[in-house]
C-alpha cells in the first residue's frame, strides 16, 4: 500500500471510530452505580427529612438524635418491604458528612468505601463553608449533557460572554487528561480583553489578562471542580455536584472555596453570580435534552474543539460497558497523576 492510500485508510478508520463513538453514546439511559453523591448541604439538615433523588431513587435524609440517616422510606411511614437493593437490612443507605455536604452512596452498600469519595483540596473536610459561599441550581436535562457542556471550552465564550469577555485572545490552547473515572481539562489563554463586567463591576483597570482555567470531572457521580486563574483578577475554585436526580433533572449543589482569595469583597460577591451563570447554561441545556434523550443514534458533528467532550463520552461508554458486565470496581489508574491541589493551583485546606 502506498503512503497516500495508507493515510486515507487510516483517516477513514478514525472517522468510523468517531461515528461509532457518537452512535454508542446514549445519555440518560444507564445509571452508573457505586459512587458517592453530595446531595445536601449539611447546615440545611434538621429532624425533618429532606428528600433527594439519585437516578430517580428516593433518599430521605434526616437527623435521628445524634445520628444522620439516609433511608429509602420516610421516618413517619412504615418501613418498605419492597425497598431498594442499595440499602442495608435497616433500610439505611451508607452516608458520610464531609466538606460541608451529606454524601450518599448509590450502589451496593457492601462496596461503600470512603476512599472512593473525591478529594476536594480547596474545601475544609470537617466544616461547612459560610452561607454566602454555597447554593443550588437546577438544569432541566440529563447530567451527562451538563458534564459535556462544562467540558466544551467554546461555550464559555458564547454562553457566558457577558462575564468572561471577548474570545479575541493572542493564544488559546487546551489540553486534557483522563483516567477511567475522571476527565481534566486545562485551558491556557494569553492576552484576552477584559469584559465590561470585569472592568466596571470587579474594578479592574487593565485592558487584558492571561488565564489558566481548569475543569475536573468525576464521570460516575457528575461532581466537578472549576477554577480559573487570571493574571490580574482574583479567582475562587468551585465544586458543583451535577447530581442526576432523573434523566430530565440535574441538581447542581455548588460551593466556592472562598478561602483561596485574600479579596474579601470578591469572595462575598462572586458567588452571587452563580444563579445568573447557571441560567445562561440552562438556556442552552434545556432545549438540548429532548434532542438526545431516547432518540436514535446519529452522526456526530463535533469539531476538534470538542476533544475533551469526546474523550468524556469514550470514558463514559467504557464505564457503562464494564458495569453492564457486572464489574463495578474502580481501576488502579485512578491513583495515578499529580496531587489535585497542584493541578488546580490551590492551597490545601485541612
Ligand atoms: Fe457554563
Amino acid at each position: 500500500m502506498n503512503t497516500v492510500v495508507a493515510e486515507t485508510v487510516a483517516a477513514e478508520k478514525a472517522a468510523t471510530a468517531e461515528d461509532t463513538l457518537a452512535s454508542k453514546w446514549r445519555p440518560g439511559e444507564f445509571a452508573l452505580r457505586d459512587a458517592w453523591f453530595p446531595v445536601a448541604q449539611a447546615p440545611t439538615l434538621h429532624k425533618r427529612p429532606l428528600l433527594r433523588m439519585v437516578h430517580s431513587q428516593p433518599f430521605y435524609i434526616w437527623r435521628d438524635g445524634d445520628r444522620i440517616r439516609a433511608t429509602d422510606y420516610h421516618p413517619i411511614a412504615p418501613r418498605r418491604t419492597d425497598g431498594s437493593e442499595f440499602v442495608s437490612a435497616s433500610g439505611d443507605y451508607p452516608l458520610i458528612e464531609r466538606f460541608g455536604y451529606l454524601w450518599v452512596w448509590y450502589g451496593n452498600p457492601a462496596n461503600a468505601d470512603p476512599e472512593r469519595m473525591p478529594d476536594i483540596p480547596f474545601l475544609p473536610q470537617h466544616r461547612a463553608q459560610p452561607k454566602y459561599a454555597w447554593g443550588v441550581n437546577f438544569f432541566h436535562c440529563t447530567y451527562e449533557l451538563v458534564l459535556e457542556n462544562i467540558l466544551d471550552l467554546t461555550h464559555i465564550d458564547f454562553v457566558h460572554g457577558s462575564f468572561s469577555g471577548s474570545a479575541d485572545s493572542e493564544e488559546d490552547s487546551i489540553r486534557f487528561e483522563s483516567t477511567s473515572e475522571t476527565v481534566t481539562m486545562i485551558r491556557t489563554v494569553k492576552n484576552r480583553p477584559l469584559s465590561t463586567y470585569q472592568r466596571e463591576v470587579l474594578g479592574a483597570s487593565q485592558t487584558h489578562h492571561d488565564i489558566d482555567a481548569f475543569t475536573h470531572i468525576f464521570i460516575r457521580s457528575g461532581v466537578c471542580f472549576l477554577h480559573s486563574h487570571s493574571s490580574i483578577l482574583p479567582g475562587i475554585p468551585l465544586m458543583q455536584s451535577n447530581t442526576p436526580e432523573s434523566s430530565t433533572l440535574t441538581r447542581a449543589n455548588y460551593v466556592f472555596g472562598v478561602q483561596q482569595t485574600q479579596d474579601k469583597a470578591y469572595a462575598r460577591n462572586w458567588p452571587r453570580t452563580a444563579p445568573d451563570i447557571a441560567a445562561q447554561d440552562e438556556s442552552v441545556l434545556n432545549p438540548q435534552n429532548p434532542r438526545y434523550l431516547r432518540q436514535p443514534p446519529r452522526r456526530d458533528n463535533s469539531t476538534r474543539f470538542d476533544a475533551a467532550g469526546l474523550h468524556y463520552r469514550k470514558r463514559h461508554i467504557a464505564l457503562i460497558e464494564r458495569q453492564q458486565n457486572g464489574d463495578f470496581d474502580y481501576l488502579p489508574d485512578i491513583a495515578e497523576g499529580s496531587d489535585l491541589a497542584d493541578i488546580l493551583k490551590v492551597k490545601r485546606m485541612s
